[in-house]
């Protein structure tokens, strides 16, 4: 893959620091957050030069030069922009986009046609209160408009020409960057973003690269983006990274949202790391971006059809594009609401606070493997299976595309195994000639018996904890001591298990056996097993940490008590995973 400017100062950013870097060419002294030299560009006895590398910028408090690496390489080595940018290409040891000079003197200058048209339109709108009016009641105050450049295009085409042409542009490079459109029918020129609000989209070296613009007049077309151009490549770009770099780094997160105004409203709500896509689905481009500041960013679409569309099909798409460590979450708003309209009405803490409902990856394609919630059939599980085969089959990465079909399996395991269970005791509910089980609070008890009884390997492998159980029924409990220990005399004959009980209580065992998990196989039967003695440890554990709780609240050794806090939260965390089946 060839690189940008853009993607290779983002690397150099992630994977050297600029103090570090500098180092090769001048003495540095660390100075608190940054470090601190005698400047290269003019004469000085005290230093006034000062590097941050969190920031990967460098500036001199005596000359006032400063800038990001490529700058201080320019300077230095009284080199081309493009010239430092193909020695830091090399020191990272990656590919440049090569590009010609003629082609970088035309980019160069319409970065800077962009930035003057960004000019206007920004003092457009300092002088037009209909649509600053428009942007308040939309909740953005002002500190937003100036830290998203946020203009209005409401001019005469004629003095917008000629302004521009003042400082050296000419219709062309305005048709160019796509600024003015020619009607095919009658060559009639107009300004493509005519009576919208403007949002100027930044690449990550700070150089605007077009636009996107919403209707103030009710068109039809709510929003336009500028169309490609040399500059400007949607599925390269990701509106707000630029804007809200900093608090992304700080954060460590970022929310994937749909729109410009999303973007904007949030941060006039004080949630100041979210990003957008510029209307496009995610690329692999803009995901390898996101990824570079976080490992875990969230996706909050609109909580509409289409909304919800995009986020299944995000989450297939980005199957292919997962690396160790890195993935995303899924923020799923109430119903109707997008970003915008949620953080309007609720404040920052509740947007947070929601945020961390958020699902999983791996969970969202599980919840979308399955379609059929009743179906519980061998079939279906087998069409499940093959479904996970398909999707997992598309991650590149062999290690996670193995995590994924393992994780999704031993999903499609438990499901299977907890629905039939219930459709199971449905059925006994509704047979009348027999007797009801689920009357008998102890039906967990029973069914422990019944695995004594007729699963002999199974109950082997769990005979430990089962014998660490205390049944509430006296009768059931004496029943339980005797089997286990017929277990632990390691008699090889199951007749005498039966031999205890007498034929009625046999029947009712076998009844059990029969609707609770004899059509299970091997792993399934264990998974219910497992269960069912969690269930009947529970109210030991709680009796155990009530125990635990009145210890810690009374000790005097420091030590002793940590232990035990330590103890009391394992017996929560095991306490809560039982409760949460
Ligand atoms: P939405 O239609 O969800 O916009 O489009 P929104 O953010 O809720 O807009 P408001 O609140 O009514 O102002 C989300 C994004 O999809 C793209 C734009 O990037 C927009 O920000 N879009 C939408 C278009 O490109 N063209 C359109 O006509 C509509
Ligand atoms: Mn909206």
């Amino acid at each position: 893959m060839k690189n940008s400017a853009e993607d290779i100062l983002q690397q150099f950013k992630n994977k050297i620091n600029l103090s570090d870097y500098l180092s090769n060419f001048i003495s540095l002294e660390k100075r608190g957050n940054s470090f601190v030299g005698k400047c290269p560009f003019h004469n000085e006895k005290t230093p006034s030069f000062s590097v941050s590398d969190e920031k990967g910028l460098f500036y001199c408090f005596g000359c006032g030069v400063g800038g990001n690496v490529f700058t201080f390489l320019k300077k230095y080595k009284n080199i081309s922009f493009q010239e430092a940018l193909k020695t830091i290409a090399d020191y990272l040891g990656i590919e440049l986009k090569i590009v010609s000079s003629k082609e970088i003197g035309k980019i160069t200058k319409l970065y800077n046609l962009l930035a003057n048209i960004n000019k206007i339109f920004k003092s457009n709108l300092e002088n037009n209160s209909f649509s600053r009016n428009y942007l308040k009641k939309r909740g953005i105050d002002q500190s937003s408009v100036n830290k998203f450049d946020i203009g209005l295009c409401n001019q005469d085409l004629d003095n917008f020409k000629k302004n521009l042409s003042l400082k050296g542009f000419s219709e062309n490079d305005l048709k160019e960057v796509g600024l003015i459109i020619e009607s095919k029918e009658d060559k009639r020129n107009f300004l493509r973003f005519q009576n919208r609000i403007t949002f100027p989209i930044y690449n990550m070296l700070g150089n605007i690269v077009g636009f996107g613009g919403r209707t103030i007049v009710n068109s039809k077309i709510k929003y336009i983006n500028s169309p490609e151009s040399i500059l400007f490549k949607k599925s390269d770009h990701i509106y707000g990274l630029w804007q809200n770099k900093e608090s992304i780094k700080n954060k460590n997160n970022l929310f994937l949202v749909e729109g410009y105004l999303d973007v904007i409203s949030l941060y006039s709500k004080k949630v100041d790391n979210s990003v957008a896509t510029l209307g496009t689905s995610l690329s692999q481009t803009q995901i390898d971006k996101i990824w570079s500041y976080t490992n875990n960013p969230i996706m909050c679409y609109d909580s509409d059809s289409a909304g919800l569309r995009a986020m299944n099909q995000l989450s297939l798409k980005i199957l292919k594009f997962l690396k160790p460590g890195k993935t995303m979450k899924f923020m799923n708003l109430p119903d109707g609401d997008d970003p915008d309209s949620f953080i309007q009405k609720n404040n920052k803490e509740e947007f947070y606070n929601y945020s961390k409902q958020s699902l999983n990856l791996s969970d969202l394609i599980w919840s979308n493997i399955l379609d059929e919630p009743d179906n519980i059939t061998p079939e279906y599980s087998a069409l499940i299976e093959s479904r996970i085969k398909k999707i997992t089959s598309s991650i590149n990465n062999s290690n996670l595309c193995q995590e994924y079909y393992k994780y999704l399996i031993s999903k499609r395991n438990d499901y299977f195994w907890n629905k039939r269970r219930i459709i199971s005791k449905k059925t006994l509910k509704k047979s009348d000639n027999q007797e009801s089980f689920d009357k008998f609070k102890n039906i967990n008890e029973y069914i422990v018996l019944s695995f004594l009884i007729f699963e002999k390997e199974l109950s082997i492998e769990f005979i430990e904890q089962i014998d660490g159980i205390i049944f509430t029924n006296s009768t059931l409990n004496k029943n339980k001591s005797d089997f286990v220990s017929f277990y632990f005399s390691n008699s090889k004959d199951m007749g005498e298990i039966k031999e205890k009980l007498n034929e009625s209580e046999l029947k009712k065992f076998s009844y059990i056996k029969n609707t609770h998990f004899k059509h299970l196989d091997y792993e399934n039967k264990k998974l219910f097993l497992r269960d069912i003695i969690s269930n009947l440890r529970l109210p030991m554990l709680l009796n155990e940490r009530e125990e635990l709780k009145k210890e810690i609240l009374l000790s005097k050794e420091s030590k002793k008590s940590k232990e035990n806090i330590v103890k009391y939260e394992n017996l929560s965390r095991e306490i809560n995973k039982i409760k949460s089946k």
